[in-house]
């Protein structure tokens, strides 16, 4: 089972200073998990290892106070904490005996191996199952006195997911490596190699690399490596050369990686519209295989990727009259929906790697229903796992909260939505040549959006404040809910996104003076309604911050800041008022001062329940 949990692994032996290039690694492998990391170099007389809660700088920090011994070969860790606190001793590379590792996973029969160990006299000091892996593999070594022998046993007793950079003590030319369902890469550089997570953390140094498998091992020296099979039978790998460049891992001229994420949402609509539909808006068949088999689909994610899907099934019922249910899926591998021959489910994941969304594409695969996958990570688990898999267009996304996959997603959905109604015969020739003109022009409306030259005065209404609301109907409820989340994230601040028609029966009790509420029209055909519940917080004290198409009739005493939304078909319009929304969310937080591409508690894909 593809588990992967969200640690940052990278080795390095070579030419340069091990330390350097250890740490740049890590900087690049933060978004993974931040609560804690170390690195160990393999020193001349032995492993020195250097450990330190919170973000890597203060792991930087600490080794520019009390350097680490040069050396060229060394392996290093950033965690996102499954088993023990974030604190030192939890913290990676563990070392027990001959062995200094660290480990990507989760070790399930860690507490059987403990025991055990224990009984053998090992001695633990920390709450991890990390540790546990490390005294495994020392006590197979001690048999073995064999480095790869050691590690072929240790595979065998270790159960779980895991990926492994392991030093020797009396190894002293090697970097070794193994995995098992957590993903690990080998970089091949000049005089120098890499072992990592993700290609992000070597890829400024090196585009070449090979994808170490289940039950292979790896020997890593400067200027050779070696895999093996676990009856160490030597397997020739051909390298990749990857297709990432180093540019999109690295911020350039901007604050943060959200705001360059979001900078980059033009080109992402652009490029998925293309990739989707090389020719014509009528011709969708290749990217929607079969779509007209299914009268009844489920859509599943998380988060952004579940609110995403809610846009889609609103759509898809109101435009297209199908049956559509959009499910959360942590909730959604646990229930049994009714599925038939009718059903598709379509999962969506920036990741690939969320454990509840692939936890329930494997479930409805059991039931036999034909899956699709939105997915923004190549070869990711749940592109290889469904049925289809559409791309979506947005390249590396490192900021934690999602923003240009998310779009991109919208934009697929909204294709998808399209093909439904063409298929279904709901599209009228006015609705299908205003989509075929608007497509081109989506990624200047968004530009326009981010080009928006107010965003500070409408995020100083908000960013002093604890609790915020977001309302709207229809569509922009679901936007809301989106765009709160954006707001929490990265902001901290407490927000909620409500069914505008729902605040009076509750909530409104919340609304005091100055209160901030953001209140989404898009929805034309719900105008009036719209207006009457900002009216109703309005006479509460309200702070309203307005996003609407028209400023038709519309007296100034509603709104205390308004914002001029781009008139789009209802098919489009969602791809464009999601964008001030995070224009926004960011703009609070970066005067609240918050961290933003890292927010705390928080790791890119949730790979664990
Ligand atoms: C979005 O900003 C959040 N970081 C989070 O809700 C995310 O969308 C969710 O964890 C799903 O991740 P995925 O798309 O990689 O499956």
């Amino acid at each position: 089972m593809e588990e992967i949990n969200m640690c940052g692994i990278i080795a390095y032996t070579g030419k340069t200073q091990a330390v350097d290039m250890l740490l740049a690694g890590l900087f690049h492998l933060e978004y993974r998990g931040y609560d804690s990391s170390g690195i160990a170099v393999l020193g001349k007389n032995k492993i020195e290892l250097r450990k330190k809660k919170g973000k890597v700088e203060e792991l930087k920090k600490s080794i520019l106070c009390h350097p680490l011994p040069k050396s060229t070969i060394g392996i290093g860790h950033t965690r996102w904490a499954t088993h023990g606190v974030p604190n030192e001793i939890n913290c990676h590379p563990h070392q027990i005996g001959n062995i200094t590792l660290v480990h990507n996973g989760i070790i399930e029969n860690y507490k059987t191996l403990k025991n055990s160990l224990e009984k053998q006299g090992y001695v633990f000091v920390s709450d991890t199952d990390s540790e546990v892996a490390a005294a495994c593999l020392d006590a197979c070594y001690k048999e073995e006195r064999h480095a790869l022998k050691a590690m072929a046993k240790a595979y065998q007793l270790l159960e779980g997911s895991f990926a492994f950079a392991i030093l020797f003590e009396d190894h002293k030319e090697a970097i070794y490596a193994m995995r098992k369902h957590s993903p690990l890469v080998i970089g091949h550089g000049e005089d120098e190699n890499f072992v990592a997570s993700d290609i992000s953390a070597f890829l400024q140094f090196s585009k070449k690399f090979i994808t170490l498998q289940h039950e292979e091992l790896a020997e890593i020296k400067k200027d050779n490596v070696h895999v093996y099979n676990l009856e160490l039978k030597e397997i020739f790998k051909e390298p990749e050369i990857s297709l990432l460049d180093a540019n999109s891992v690295q911020k350039n001229n901007y604050d943060h990686f959200m705001l360059k994420e979001i900078h980059e949402e033009p080109q992402v609509v652009m490029d998925t519209i293309h990739s989707i539909m090389p020719n014509d808006v009528s011709d969708l068949s290749n990217a929607f295989p079969n779509l007209e088999k299914f009268n009844n689909i489920h859509i599943v994610g998380c988060g952004s990727a579940m609110y995403a899907g809610m846009v889609a099934k609103y759509m898809m019922e109101q435009y297209v009259r199908i049956r559509c249910e959009c499910y959360c899926a942590s909730e959604y591998r646990y229930q049994t929906p009714t599925y038939d021959e009718n059903t598709l489910a379509v999962f969506i994941s920036q990741s690939g790697e969320t454990a509840d969304t692939l936890a329930a594409l494997r479930k409805v695969k059991e039931y036999g229903v034909k899956t699709y996958a939105i997915v923004n990570v190549i070869g990711s688990a749940l592109s290889k796992e469904a049925d289809h898999v559409i791309y979506t267009q947005a390249g590396k996304e490192v900021s934690v909260a999602t923003t240009k996959a998310y779009c991109s997603q919208l934009c697929i959905l909204s294709l998808m939505t399209i093909h439904l109604a063409l298929l279904h015969n709901k599209l009228s020739s006015e609705d299908l040549k205003e989509i075929k003109e608007e497509l081109s022009l989506l990624p200047d409306y968004i530009e326009k959006m981010i080009d928006y030259p107010y965003y500070e005065t409408l995020a100083q209404q908000i960013s002093t404040h604890d609790n915020v609301f977001f309302i709207g109907r229809g569509i922009d409820y679901i936007l809301s809910l989106e765009g709160s989340l954006k707001l929490k994230e990265i902001s901290y601040i407490h927000s909620e996104a409500y069914p505008a028609g729902e605040l009076k029966h509750g909530t409104i009790s919340l609304i005091e003076d100055k209160t901030p509420v953001i209140a989404l029209v898009n929805e034309e055909r719900l105008y009036e309604k719209t207006m009457s519940n900002i009216k109703e917080v309005k006479a509460r004290g309200a702070n309203v911050l307005l996003f609407v198409k028209d400023m038709r009739n519309i007296s100034e005493d509603v709104y205390d800041e308004c914002f001029l939304l781009p008139s789009l078909s209802k098919f489009l319009q969602g791809i464009v008022s999601i964008v001030p929304l995070q224009m926004l969310a960011y703009t609070c937080a970066k005067q609240r001062g918050c961290e933003i591409d890292q927010p705390r508690n928080l790791a890119k894909s949730v790979t664990v329940e």
